[in-house]
């Protein structure tokens, strides 16, 4: 090898690194080489290709980065799977045309393989990124080169790079992440243009699907949001990328381009996030900004909501079924693992007949299983889907000038999302009775308004009569009656029940009926006359309410409505009575199962998560998409039901708002809440926010995890309560400790252990170091690393008897239950 060594540098004249060559030559002759040290820059400067070492490695590798950005963004790597361990690295053109990486050791590390043949064969490094080898005397025609870098890209793009298919040649040019930072070799995290019928760019973990663009549409990727200036950048660098789609018999390829060319912007794969990030240089502050990326949000992740679900970041939960179409499996549905999908309300009949129905705004299905003639028209289109009975949608491949094209899917469609703004029409096949049920309800509307307009004539008339009638027969006065009707609506809205009705239901509140003490008073078990079963809450006699001001707030919380809320069914007030009539929930709360050594056997690990995440959006949905912005004040396990299906119900919200002084933010003397899960803020101070109740959902999720009251906790012969204890096997790096014992077997480790992040993250001691609720059901649905909590509030029991401080108060009563704390005022 030694002799073969000597004989390739004798025969080439070496281009070694010294100053005055560095700069300016961009080229390499068949008769010259560049040795480790030495580099070409192109033309204008931007570019160097060079030997490097990356990170903390020790290897050589040959590659391109920008010569004028200090830190060496490398954009392209020669020899990404073949590193050369010494400083031997030699590069040139071989006898056959063909640019060779050697050395001295392991000879032949990275050739270009081109067929191509070669005359008289010069390499150059272009300002575009671009390494070509060309003909000496052929410039600047990408067609006529004999090979560029451009064609085997690494993990990033460059403006004006193709990324896809050359059909002639079936060159495939996908990007792939490097390892790591110190190791370029291709890593699992791939993205390049899937070729189906309906071509569709993909990000791919392994041969997993991992995010989707959605088809081009002319104008755009059918998933693509619409990109909006951002404050975080400079003006000049707003809507600077411009995206691009070829699709025709030669090529399909995407590519994005700069408006303004002064810009240095690159698209790389990041193997630690798993992200596509698009980068700009920010000359000002000498670094990379982040200016867009995908996966952006829980919707981008490929076939989230299963088929026929379509995933909106904006709900909660973001996964909703099509219209006329309903959970395959409402238990998992509740969940965020909802891959199990949806399916119709009415099956397809395809010799009687189906039709279409046209949903808007959605980035269109997987493609994998699609058809394409892109000179239909939308009504060709629809006859030849209706003409295959697995042809499930059609629409328009081209949206412009009132679209055209055709474009068909067979069997299920997948990973469906409904967009804001951009998305396209989509046409899904339905059984005739479900279109048909549109046309219906056209003719019930038309009806209502029919009925509506004879009301209208005839009170109007009745009206005109009345008056005629009081004219003639002088000062009748109906005033007091209409205003009573009005009353009499206004109450229509939430159910009065009757004290005899409900006592009979409750057996008069016999003991035998009770099923608990709750935060305001006990709660009975009922039955009603039509065999509906009911849980009464009997309040306290102490709020001293008005009955019309207890109705209207009554009113206000049975408008909240939501799968994991208890539903209030309407209350009774006669006297000083006053009650809450609320669905009943067969399977009591959730401390019942939790600390009970046979019954917490009931609740596997996917039980327990499901639970997790329910309680998070029942939170989220009373936190912020309700209009009334409830913070609850008292979550602990005893207010969490459990309905048939073991989907939880947060109980007694609205509660506080009502009974424990009106604010929904801010300083109440009045401290509502239960021992345990108070948050210190509001224990201490009184001061209440959405954060407090985040605290208390941290101490439920430990108490899930772990089937451990924090408060009575008792393990080590330490007064750490079990926040404390959880904080301290977290820092140890042993969280799993924290798990209950049987739940071993059934767990996906890596999701507890993430839930008990997501709990310590909760109770963090700062209500501002907090994730609000909407952030911890994100957390809980994507596999994103999150942040290290910092130390959480009350790590320690604090026992009755060395309380000194005024707090005791409030702590110091001797109850053993987990009995409300209503009626204390602190401090
Ligand atoms: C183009 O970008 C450069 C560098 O960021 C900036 O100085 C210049 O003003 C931009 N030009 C336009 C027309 O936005
Ligand atoms: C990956 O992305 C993260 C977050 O955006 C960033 O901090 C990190 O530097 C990126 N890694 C690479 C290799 O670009
Ligand atoms: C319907 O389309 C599928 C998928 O392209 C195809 O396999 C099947 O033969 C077609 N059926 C008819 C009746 O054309």
């Amino acid at each position: 090898m030694d002799v073969l060594w000597a004989f390739f540098i004798i025969n080439t004249i070496v281009l070694v690194f010294f100053s005055g060559f560095s700069h300016g030559v961009d080229m390499l002759t068949s008769s010259q080489s560049l040795t480790d040290g030495g580099n070409l820059v192109s033309k204008e400067g931007k570019f160097q290709l060079g030997f490097f070492s990356p990170g903390s490695s020790k290897n050589r590798y040959l590659g391109i980065w920008y010569k004028n950005i200090p830190g060496q963004t490398v954009v392209w790597v020669a020899n990404r799977r073949n590193p050369i361990n010494d400083g031997s690295g030699l590069l040139k053109i071989n006898s056959t045309g063909n640019l060779v990486l050697l050395s001295q050791r392991k000879g032949v590390v990275w050739s270009s393989n081109s067929t191509k043949e070669a005359r008289n064969p010069v390499v150059q490094l272009l300002d575009s990124g671009n390494l070509v080898l060309r003909e000496a005397e052929q410039d600047g025609n990408s067609e006529s080169y004999l090979w560029q870098s451009f064609d085997y890209p690494a993990d990033t793009l460059l403006p004006e790079m193709k990324l896809g298919w050359d059909l002639r040649t079936g060159l495939d040019r996908r990007l792939s992440a490097w390892t790591s930072s110190d190791d370029p070799s291709p890593g699992d995290f791939t993205t390049g243009i899937a070729l189906y019928n309906y071509p569709d760019p993909y990000g791919w973990k392994g041969s997993n699907k991992y995010f989707r663009a959605g088809p081009w549409n002319g104008l755009r990727y059918s998933g693509a949001r619409k990109l909006r200036p951002s404050p975080n950048f400079q003006h000049n660098f707003q809507l600077v990328f411009q995206f691009n789609f070829v699709w025709n018999e030669e090529e399909v390829y995407n590519m994005f381009y700069l408006k303004n060319k002064s810009v240095i912007a690159r698209y790389t794969l990041n193997q630690t996030n798993y992200q596509g990030q698009h980068y700009i240089w920010n000359e000002e502050n000498s670094t990379w900004l982040l200016y867009l990326f995908t996966p952006r949000d829980f919707c981008d992740y490929y076939g989230h909501c299963g088929a026929y679900g379509s995933c909106d970041n904006s709900e909660s939960p973001p996964c909703q079924c099509l219209k006329g179409f309903k959970p395959k499996s409402p238990l998992y549905w509740d969940s965020l693992d909802l891959t199990q999908g949806c399916e119709r309300n009415k099956p397809l009949n395809c010799v009687k007949g189906d039709g279409f129905i046209k949903f808007g705004g959605l980035k269109l299905p997987d493609t994998t299983n699609s058809w394409v003639n892109k000179s239909m028209n939308l009504k060709e289109c629809r006859a030849k889907c209706l003409q295959n009975c697995s042809c499930m949608a059609y629409t328009n491949t081209d949206i412009r000038g009132g679209g055209s094209g055709c474009a068909i899917w067979f069997g299920d469609l997948i990973d469906i999302t409904q967009l804001k703004s951009g998305g396209q029409d989509l046409y899904i096949r339905m059984s005739a009775s479900e279109t048909g049920a549109e046309g219906e309800t056209k003719i019930k509307i038309a009806v209502a308004i029919v009925i509506f307009i004879v009301i209208c004539l005839l009170l109007v008339s009745y009206y005109l009569w009345r008056r005629h009638a009081r004219l003639k027969g002088g000062k009748e006065n109906h005033g007091v009656n209409d205003r009573s009707n009005e009353g009499a609506e206004k109450d229509s809205e939430l159910q009065l029940f009757n004290l005899a009705l409900i006592a009979k239901a409750t057996n008069d509140f016999s003991t035998g009926n009770k099923l608990g003490e709750g935060g305001f008073g006990p709660v009975y078990r009922g039955t009603l006359e039509d065999g509906q079963e009911i849980a009464v809450k009997r309040l306290s006699r102490s709020s001293g309410q008005g009955s019309n001001e207890f109705k209207n707030e009554v009113a206000l919380i049975a408008k909240l409505q939501h799968r994991n809320l208890v539903k209030l069914l309407g209350c009774c007030m006669q006297g000083e009575e006053r009650m809450l009539v609320y669905e009943y929930m067969p399977n009591k709360s959730l401390d019942f199962f939790i600390f009970d050594k046979t019954r917490s056997k009931l609740l596997d690990w996917s039980k327990r998560y499901h639970i997790i995440c329910g309680i998070a959006r029942g939170l989220v949905y009373l936190h912020h998409d309700s209009r009334l912005r409830i913070i609850h004040r008292d979550l602990k396990t005893s207010n969490i039901l459990l309905d048939s299906e073991m989907s939880p119900k947060i109980s007694d919200f609205g509660l506080a708002r009502t009974f424990g002084g009106d604010q929904t933010e801010g300083n109440t003397s009045r401290v509502v809440g239960t021992y345990g899960y108070m948050a210190p803020e509001y224990a201490f101070d009184g001061q209440f926010s959405v954060k407090s109740d985040v605290f208390s959902f941290g101490i439920l999720v430990l108490e899930i995890i772990s089937g451990m009251k924090n408060r009575g906790f008792s393990q080590t012969s330490q007064s750490l309560n079990l926040i404390g204890h959880a904080w301290r096997l977290w820092k140890e790096g042993r969280p799993l400790d924290l798990m209950d014992s049987f739940l071993q077997e059934s767990s996906a480790l890596s999701e507890v252990v993430r839930c008990i992040q997501i709990g310590l993250l909760c109770v963090q001691y700062y209500p501002e170091d907090r994730p609000n609720m909407s952030s911890v059901v994100v957390m809980l649905g994507s596999e994103n690393a999150l942040s290290q909590p910092k130390e959480p509030g009350f790590l320690m029991n604090k026992r009755s008897h060395d309380q000194t401080d005024s707090s005791s108060s409030m702590f110091g009563s001797s109850s053993t239950n987990d009995i409300t704390i209503s009626q204390l005022e602190a401090r």
